[in-house]
């Protein structure tokens, strides 16, 4: 498959938790060129190594609240130095408030958002049901995409896919993340960026499928 020939500075995947937009990130590196830069996953890694920043994140994500911004904010700055930011990177989770996507706007351009959508009456069983692969990362699901047999022993479960944990994120979702929607299409009234929303209910190939005929019509 060919990568998209109009690329894009900076791209935001948008969506509720369990969106599928870890699911989906590979292939939209793949066909945009633009590496994932996923706040949670980077937050993961701070708390796997117990760093100081590891420290204060872990009790707000096993809570299921967001982040505050400043530590978020910091992340995404020293993120975006690194040398494979410089043509634009594909933001998986970030930003999720008004003013994190204030600061995004001051240093990087985001040219395009992503918002894939999914009723909230399908996230508790795609999060609860997701399992991981501590050794590639991959994201499988007991029921929708199960891991293949010889490594089902190695799968781990998020600490924060609890269920009571996703009606936490939810609630953190409706309040604090979605206004963004809003506020994005304001803003891309203002300037060149553009949005795609994408139906996120149908199966992982229906939604990749989706994606990159939206990509391909840019
Ligand atoms: P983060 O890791 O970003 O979690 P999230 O946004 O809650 O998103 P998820 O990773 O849960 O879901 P996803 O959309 O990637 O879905 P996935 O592809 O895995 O953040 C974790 C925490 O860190 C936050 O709660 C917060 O505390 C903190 N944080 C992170 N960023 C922050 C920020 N910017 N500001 C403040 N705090 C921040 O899919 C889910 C499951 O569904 C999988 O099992 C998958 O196999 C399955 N699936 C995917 N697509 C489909 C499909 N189409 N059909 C059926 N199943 C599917």
């Amino acid at each position: 498959m060919s990568a998209i020939s109009r690329q894009p500075s900076s791209i935001v995947l948008f969506g509720p938790p369990g969106a599928g937009k870890g699911t989906q990130a590979g292939k939209i590196s793949q066909l945009t060129g633009k590496p994932q830069v996923s706040t949670g996953d980077m937050l993961r890694e701070a708390v796997k190594h117990n760093t100081s920043l590891g420290k204060e994140a872990k009790e707000y994500m096993e809570a299921g609240l967001l982040v505050p911004d400043s530590i978020i904010i910091d992340l995404i700055s020293e993120r975006m130095k690194e040398s494979d930011a410089s043509g634009g990177v594909l933001f998986d989770g970030f930003p999720r408030t008004i003013a994190q996507a204030e600061e995004l706007s001051l240093i990087a351009n985001v040219s395009l958002v992503i918002m894939i959508q999914v009723p909230d009456e399908d996230i508790v069983e795609r999060i609860v049901g997701r399992r991981m692969d501590p050794e590639t990362g991959e994201i499988y699901h007991i029921n929708f995409n199960p891991a293949p047999a010889h490594i089902e022993s190695r799968l781990i479960q998020r600490k924060d896919d609890t269920e009571d944990t996703v009606r936490s994120r939810l609630n953190a979702y409706h309040e604090q993340t979605k206004p963004l929607s809003e506020w994005y299409g304001i803003f891309s009234d203002k300037t060149t960026m553009s949005i795609i929303t994408v139906d996120g209910s149908g199966t992982i190939e229906q939604v990749a499928k989706a994606i990159e005929s939206e990509l391909g019509g840019l």
